[in-house]
Parts: C-alpha cells; structure tokens; sequence
C-alpha cells in the first residue's frame, strides 16, 4: 500500500488568488439525491475529493451509471437502479454514506445500509436519521451491522429534531418530498448546504419551503423529474485558505465564494485585527504577521463552524494572546491539539474547551494527519513554522480537500506531495 504525505517548507506569506472548488458537504446529499430523479440529473461544480469519489462508487453499485463529463460534473442515472443495499465496504469508507437511506427509501421502498462504525471525532449517532424516517412510516430495523428501512408508502408527519442535525435533516427532507401529504421538519438545521439540497430537490419538481429557517415544510409530489444543478462553494475550503493565509501573514483572495456564508469566520477574523475585503463573489485577506487571540465556540449555523475550529486553532497558536476554544458539536475534535503541540504549540485541552498560548513562532516537526480537519489545521501549522513539516496520513486531507497542495503551491506555497510505495 502507498503511503502519502506533504512536506512543506514553512514560512512563506501565501500571496495571490485561489479559486474555491463546489461545496462538498453540499455535494454529498445532492449526489445521494439524484436517486430520486425520474432519469438522469447533471450536477456541476462537483469537488474532486475521495468523499465524492465513494459517493459515486455507492451511486454505481446500486445500479445508477455515473459519468463524469469533466473534472467538475458528475451525471446520474438512476433509471436501472437495481439494488438496495450499500455494503460495509462502501459505508464504512464515508460516513456520509447514510444520506443514501432517504432518497433510497422513498424510491424504492427498500434500503439497507451498512452502519461506518465510529468515526475519530465523535461517536455521530444515527437515531435522529432513523426517528425522522420511522415517523414518515418506515419500518426499521438493526440487523447483522445494517440499518434496514421499509415502507411501501411514506406519509407526510411532523417531526421535531431533539437536535439541528444536518444530515438528520438531509435524510428526512429527501425522503418525505415523495411521501404522500405535509411534512414539517422543526428544529431542522440551517446551514447553507441544506438550502442548496433544498433548491436542488426544487429544481427536480419538489415542493419545499423554509429550508434555511428552524422549520421546513414539505409537500409530497408522485415523482420527480431530471434536473442541471451546479452546488454552491465550499465554504469550509475557503475559511481554510482564509486561516492559512493569516498564519502566513500573506494576502489572499478566495473567488467562487458566497461571503454571507462565512460570515461567522469572517467576523472572528476581524476580531483578530486581520483587514478583509469582502466583495460580491470573493474575500481578500491581508494578514499583519501579529494577529489577537480570540474565544471561538463552535456551534451549529450561523454559530461558529465545528469544520473550521481546528484551522482556527492552529492560527491561534501563534496569535497574541490566550484563546479559548469551545467544541460543542463533537465530543471529541481535539486530535490536532498534542500534534500541533509537537511543533511547539501551547494547547491545554480539558473536555470541550482548549485553552491555546500564543507564541510567536512553531517550529517543523513530523506530525499525523487524525482526522480531515485536523490534518487541515496540521497543512496551515507548517505552512506557519520555521522548518520542514512532515504531515503523514494525508489520506485523511484528500477525503475533502480539492487539490490542496496544487492551490497552496498556486499561492507560493513551499509544499510537496510524495508517494512511498
Ligand atoms: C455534517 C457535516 C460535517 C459537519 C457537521 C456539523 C456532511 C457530510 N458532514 O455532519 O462536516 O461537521 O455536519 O456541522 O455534511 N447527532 C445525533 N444523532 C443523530 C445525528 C447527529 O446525536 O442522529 C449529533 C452528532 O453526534 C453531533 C451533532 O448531532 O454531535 C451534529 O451532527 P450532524 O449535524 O448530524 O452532523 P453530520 O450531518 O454528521
């Protein structure tokens, strides 16, 4: 098996314009959602990350033909869909295989899906997904390491999340647009990748209002009908190319972006004393080399991303300052704090929060990329550090990073991406 890495040669200001690739926590409901089509869907601006790539091997295996057109389009066929169950090889590679089990269920009548298990940053349980659907009148089951639903027709209900679940939300939304009669999805999650589901079942013949609020009502249709979508920005990239840019004390600007998005970082980072531009379609960020700590608690949108909570970390350890960092979604997102410590960082962690030292400069250091953010937040340590930075386990960065290395390197970035066989 090859293992890959980045090295990167640190402390060079990023200088220039970076292009920000589709949304890929819109993507992945979306392509989930081309199940529900009546023949073949186009999505555009569609990220090449590993996430996306399982995504269309799961779409493949049950059936659909998937092509890719271009780099950044994706077609979706389900017209000969003709299984129903995603097995643990495919599921356990993406925990956002779940998102299959509304669009699947409600086509079909049918889907088993296998659970992924826990994942690094938390335990991400599935009950708000499985009451949801339960409540619209699926039968479903536990079995062997399955989840398996059955329902020969959906019916519209009213459904409370305990929590503003994203993916809870996504599941429900898809499966109740063919249920017959009213669903209300209250306390439903409103970040912008809901409304761009939202506006993509819509654009297939969905009747759907109040995606983006607390409350989202859905009116059952019979079927629904190919559609062109291009998928909003990756808001999550762009704040990371942000971050990184201020760690570099650098001047960025990210295009292709949708700045109401990123409000909640943008206004951390102003706090932060770093100077931003904000225009119709992209941000430019100027970095003093001498930005303030701040607090950041994460929470659901327009909260604080839990998504860019370890970026933001890793700029905090050289900000001036304390910081303290407060994680309120997953219960366990601090795996980058004892590697960034490695370079020298100063990062207590009790429990949800993290209190970060500032210092003035991280040295480079061989450190491990645990999850896909903090893998991120390791890219923009070294990126910072005095020295050579080894980040192993990179895997976990391509599962939702868009040609990292090749847009930083764009930037003048010293970062170099080997393969040992
Ligand atoms: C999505 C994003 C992920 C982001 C997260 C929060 C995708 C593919 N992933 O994940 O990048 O970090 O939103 O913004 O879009 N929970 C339950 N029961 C459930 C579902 C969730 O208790 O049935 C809990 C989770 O354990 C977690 C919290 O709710 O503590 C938030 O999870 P959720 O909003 O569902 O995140 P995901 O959809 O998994």
């Amino acid at each position: 098996m090859s293992v890959k890495k980045f090295v990167i040669r640190g402390q060079k200001p990023l200088e220039g314009t970076v292009t920000i690739s589709g949304s890929k926590n819109a993507a992945l409901p979306i392509l989930a959602a081309t199940l529900l089509a009546d023949g073949c869907c186009t999505l555009r601006n569609i990220p090449q990350l590993t996430d996306i790539m399982v995504m269309c091997e799961i779409l493949s295996e049950l059936g659909c033909s998937v092509t890719k057109p271009d780099g950044s389009s994706v077609m979706v066929d389900p017209t000969h869909l003709s299984r129903n169950a995603v097995p643990y090889q495919l599921a356990g590679r993406l925990r956002g295989s779940f998102l299959v089990m509304g669009p699947l269920l409600a086509k079909t009548g049918n889907a088993s899906i296998a659970l992924p298990g826990g994942c690094p940053i938390g335990t991400r349980p599935i009950d708000l997904h499985v009451k949801g659907l339960a409540a619209l009148g699926a039968d479903i089951r536990n079995t062997q390491g399955s989840v398996i639903a059955r329902a020969d027709r959906l019916y519209g209900a009213k459904i409370y999340l305990d929590f503003p679940s994203v993916g809870a939300t996504e599941n429900i939304m898809c499966a109740a647009v063919l249920a017959e009669g009213e669903s209300f999805i209250e306390n439903a999650a409103v970040e912008p990748e809901i409304v761009d589901l939202a506006n993509f079942l819509c654009s297939m013949g969905a009747k759907i209002t109040g995606a983006g609020t607390d409350t989202i009502k859905i009116k059952g249709v019979n079927c629904l009908v190919p559609t062109q979508y291009t998928i909003i920005s990756d808001r999550i990239e762009a704040g990371t190319f942000l971050a990184a840019a201020a760690a570099t004390g650098g001047c960025v600007t990210v295009k292709n972006i949708l700045p109401d998005y990123l409000k909640p970082l943008t206004a951390k980072l102003t706090e932060m004393d770093l100077s931003l531009t904000v225009d119709e379609e992209a941000i430019t960020i100027k970095g003093n080399g001498d930005p303030r700590s701040v607090d950041i608690k994460t929470l659901p949108f327009p909260g604080f991303p839990t998504d860019m909570q370890a970026q933001m970390t890793a700029l905090l350890t050289i900000s001036q300052g304390t910081g303290i960092v407060t994680e309120t979604i997953f219960e366990n997102r601090f795996m980058h704090a004892p590697e960034l410590n490695r370079m020298g960082a100063s990062i207590k962690v009790a429990g949800r929060s993290a209190v970060i030292e500032g210092k003035s400069s991280l040295s480079g250091a061989k450190v491990k990329a645990t999850d896909l953010r903090a893998g991120a937040a390791l890219v923009i340590a070294g990126l910072a550090a005095r020295g050579d930075t080894e980040i192993s386990d990179i895997y976990h960065i391509e599962r939702g990073y868009d040609r990292l290395d090749e847009k930083l390197r764009t930037l003048g970035a010293q970062i170099i991406r080997i393969t040992d066989n």
